[in-house]
């Protein structure tokens, strides 16, 4: 279609001036059929100028969740097949009940109806500045180890929003991306397993990112911020996402090839290390000190003058006395 390789070579010249000759010649179609189709670019968001007698520019700042403009911003490392949706109730969800789907397959929602977070919470993803995504992983799954995949993506996402904006992100245990006491970025990593063999048979990791949102429900307006909340600017969310997956595949090999070395970064950034803190321990508040992450990647606590070992499943945690 017309308006899908017009976005592909505007995305490939980002910020350049394109003549409006050169891009009819390219596409092979008329001068028309390209003023049709920088409209209909336009009135899907995408920030485009039209300039008198030079040609059209994608604006750098221009931020459309698209097809055509997320495969060129991922390149090919790997090569992703990405679904741009309006609206389902949640990415994860919709990878997990659809059949066929090819590895790799990489979902974006531009808003989420019944975003899921961890222990059966909610996330809230009806903000279309907000990054919603999920990625299925369902071949040479022998490379991960599942059970530091959580971690890994926690890491990734710390890493990249900090790369981004420039601000000094922490992870509180296991999943969440806080800036100053509030939540900036959320992650479920769900799996699958083969019943017969016991090995896993899908991966699907979650990621859902306060990147350019304005407001939140009143209710969460004291715990949840975003990125353009704390910095005053706003993001290409393509380049964010690029940024989180670049990360992202790198972290996941390291779950089985150094997992230590993976621990040890994302210790470095683990909110409440010494400090105390409130958690559930068999279904009852109880307070401790936070005392190291174990090798497994699970939290060691003190508490009542024994050693408690804290594991993701079942497990949330709280600064101080909050319960
Ligand atoms: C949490 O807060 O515990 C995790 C939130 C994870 C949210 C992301 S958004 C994309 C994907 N789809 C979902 O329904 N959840 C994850």
């Amino acid at each position: 279609m017309v308006k899908e390789e017009l976005l592909k070579l505007l995305e490939e010249n980002r910020g350049e001036i394109l003549p409006g000759n050169d891009l009819k010649d390219a596409l092979g179609v008329s001068r028309n059929a390209v003023w049709k189709a920088i409209q209909l670019l336009k009135e899907e968001g995408h920030h485009i100028e039209s300039i008198k007698n030079k040609g059209y520019t994608l604006l750098k700042q221009s931020d459309v969740l698209s097809v055509g403009g997320l495969t060129q911003a991922l390149g090919a490392q790997p090569s992703y097949h990405v679904e741009v949706l309006e609206e389902v109730p949640s990415t994860n969800t919709y990878l997990k009940e659809s059949d066929g789907k090819k590895n790799n397959t990489l979902v974006f929602a531009k808003k989420q109806t019944k975003g899921r977070g961890r222990l059966g919470r909610s996330f809230f993803s009806e903000d279309p500045g907000g990054l919603y995504f999920s990625l299925l992983k369902i071949e040479d799954l022998l490379q991960y180890n599942p059970a530091y995949a959580t971690i890994a993506c926690a890491l990734s996402v710390r890493d990249a929003l900090s790369e981004v904006s420039g601000l000094s992100l922490s992870i509180k245990w296991v999943n969440d991306i806080y800036y100053e006491g509030k939540k900036l970025a959320g992650i479920l990593t769900e799996g699958t397993l083969e019943m017969e063999t016991g090995t896993l048979s899908s991966l699907i990791l979650g990621i859902g990112i306060n990147v350019n949102t304005g407001s939140f429900p009143r209710e969460l307006e004291d715990i949840a911020t975003s990125l353009f909340m704390e910095t005053g600017r706003t993001y290409v969310r393509q380049e964010v996402a690029k940024s989180v997956l670049s990360h992202l595949e790198k972290n996941l090999l390291l779950t089985k090839e150094n997992p230590d070395a993976l621990l040890a970064s994302y210790k470095k950034h683990l909110l409440y290390l010494g400090e105390e803190i409130t958690f559930l321990y068999e279904k009852k508040p109880r307070m401790g000190i936070l005392k190291d992450l174990t090798a497994e990647g699970h939290l060691l606590v003190e508490s009542e003058g024994s050693l408690l070992t804290l594991h993701s499943g079942e497990i949330s945690i709280r600064k101080g006395d909050q319960t």
